[in-house]
């Protein structure tokens, strides 16, 4: 059956999918622009990697660097890891996940690039029919996200807290390599979770009149913040999920003696 009257999506050119002839189907589309499917294949390959990587990373139980004031930000809280006989990670790593599988970006980007539902702006779904959106489980979990927030700042200031005990071995001054890669990741986690959507509902999204509800000039000036911030979560989640990686894999590499952090200590 041929697909009529739709615009090719993106190609600005106008062209109808009647003047292409695809057809419906999985390969069915109506744009011609560059690869489509191009960005779907790479989340599916940076994300899936480092869904991959992070279980496994969780589970070796190497969250400290040897010869430096590192801790892989995998292992955090610290005073949790230890705790744990089994698979110390897993359970650090419970919130950053709930955190981050029930974003409203992240959600965008698996259901484009692993679920196909659609893969892309006018690519025909793999399935039809039986979409339930998030009233079914497990994506009803999604709805949780408010709450995977709150976990997910609560670790701000406990990566802070690392990145801080970074600067510091033997009770002198250390400033490595990785005490930088450690304060960037905070850094980027930090704008992650405050550009939130739901962290911008909740200070000030819900709000129809700000003069009209207590402390509403704050919670003006923090939405506008959050606002800000906002604008580029996507960015912030990438970023921050790549500085994650680059914290776990520094302390792997130190560990594995393939190079010596390179610091000053100031004896
Ligand atoms: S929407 Fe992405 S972290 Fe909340």
């Amino acid at each position: 059956m041929t697909v009529r009257g739709a615009e090719v999506a993106g190609s600005g050119k106008g062209a109808s999918a009647g003047d292409a002839g695809v057809t419906t189907g999985v390969l069915a589309r109506l744009r011609r622009d560059a690869p489509w499917w191009l960005l779907p294949v790479t989340v599916v390959v940076v994300l899936g990697g480092f869904i991959v990587y992070s279980i496994w990373a969780s589970t070796t139980g190497v969250g400290e660097a040897r010869n430096a004031p590192y801790l892989s930000p995998l292992y955090s809280p610290g005073w949790l890891a230890n705790h744990i006989p089994v698979f110390p990670g897993l359970l650090c790593i419970l919130v950053p996940i709930a955190f981050r599988g029930t974003c409203y970006y992240y959600r965008k980007a698996y259901h484009r690039s692993f679920l196909w539902d659609p893969p892309g702006c006018a690519v025909p779904e793999l399935r039809h029919g039986g979409y339930r959106g998030e009233t079914a489980f497990p994506l009803s979990l999604n709805n949780l996200h408010r709450f995977a927030l709150y976990g997910a700042v609560v670790y701000i200031p406990i990566l802070a807290f690392d990145a801080a005990n970074a600067f510091s071995l033997g009770g002198h001054l250390y400033l490595g390599l990785g005490t930088a890669i450690m304060v960037l990741n905070v850094v980027l986690l930090a704008g992650y979770t405050l550009s939130c959507h739901s962290l911008r509902h909740l200070v000030g999204g819900s709000v129809d009149c700000f003069s009209c509800v207590r402390f509403g000039r704050q919670r003006y000036g923090a939405w506008r913040g959050v606002t800000r911030l906002n604008v580029f979560h996507p960015t912030w989640a990438w970023v921050s999920l790549f500085s994650v990686w680059a914290v776990d894999a520094y302390v792997r590499m130190l560990n594995a003696g393939w190079f010596t952090d390179p610091h000053l200590l100031f004896r």
